[in-house]
């Protein structure tokens, strides 16, 4: 039985290793997926990718190396989510990089400018923060992630709480345990806080 998981593994992960190889001369069309996208993941994600479902990431001015990591990872089961896992599940290899491709041409969205102004030591202490666990490192002193590392700037708050706070229990298995180590020992409490100040991030101008 262990064997044969393990094979199981290591076959599914040359295919993620052969998938997410450049897109060659037999690549899906972007209409295609343009349209698909359209019909199939609006509802939850948004038009331009700016999602305004709690719970819901934003895809706009997302990677498409990372987005096909994670709609491989949903399909394989071993990220979890209800939603995506039926929505990924059906997925042929060429449907992973056709929507990955589509959602990397989504540019990035700017949060609306809040009604009241964000709260300048919370700020200060999410950037403090941000530098102390050396999350600029891998994703950017923008926060603008790229190849297999995501935009984390102006994502979603409630979405940053939950991910955070599920890498560090666990219950998100990344790509890589690049995560798992970055928050394994931080807060809640400080989890949030770098929730807050990533989602209130100021973008470039
Ligand atoms: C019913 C709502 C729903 C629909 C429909 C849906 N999604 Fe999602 N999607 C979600 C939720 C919720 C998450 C976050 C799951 C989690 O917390 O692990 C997510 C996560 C993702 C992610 C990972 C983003 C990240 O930042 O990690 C990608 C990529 C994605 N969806 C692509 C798609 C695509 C492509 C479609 C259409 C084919 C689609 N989704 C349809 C709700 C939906
Ligand atoms: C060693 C590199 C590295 C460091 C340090 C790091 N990250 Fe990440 N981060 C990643 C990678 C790679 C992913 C993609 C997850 C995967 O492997 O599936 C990711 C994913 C994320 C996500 C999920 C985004 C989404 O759309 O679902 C968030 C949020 C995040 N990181 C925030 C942080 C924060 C906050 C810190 C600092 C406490 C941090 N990261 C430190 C590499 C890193």
């Amino acid at each position: 039985m262990r064997g044969t998981r393990t094979f199981a593994f290591t076959a599914a992960a040359t295919a993620f290793l052969w998938l997410a190889a450049p897109a060659g001369a037999q690549a899906p069309s972007a209409g295609a997926y343009a349209q698909r996208y359209a019909a199939l993941c609006v509802a939850c994600h948004g038009a331009n990718g700016r999602s305004e479902m709690p719970g819901t990431p934003v895809l706009a001015g997302q990677h498409s190396f990372y987005a096909i990591s994670q709609l491989f990872l949903f399909r394989e089961g071993r990220r979890a989510n209800e939603a995506m896992t039926a929505v990924a599940k059906t997925m042929k290899d060429d449907d992973l990089r056709g929507f990955s491709d589509f959602i990397a041409t989504l540019p990035p969205v700017p949060v609306p400018a809040p009604a009241t102004p964000p709260d300048a030591a919370r700020m200060t202490r999410g950037q403090a923060l941000a530098q102390e666990h050396k999350c600029v490192f891998c994703h950017g002193a923008d926060f603008s992630g790229g190849q297999q590392v995501p935009r984390i700037a102006q994502q979603r708050e409630d979405y940053l709480q939950l991910t955070l706070r599920e890498f560090k229990s666990g219950k998100r298995v990344g790509y890589t345990m690049a995560m798992a180590e970055a928050v394994g020992r931080i807060p809640n409490e400080d989890l949030d806080t770098l929730a807050y100040y990533l989602a209130r991030f100021p973008g470039r101008k």
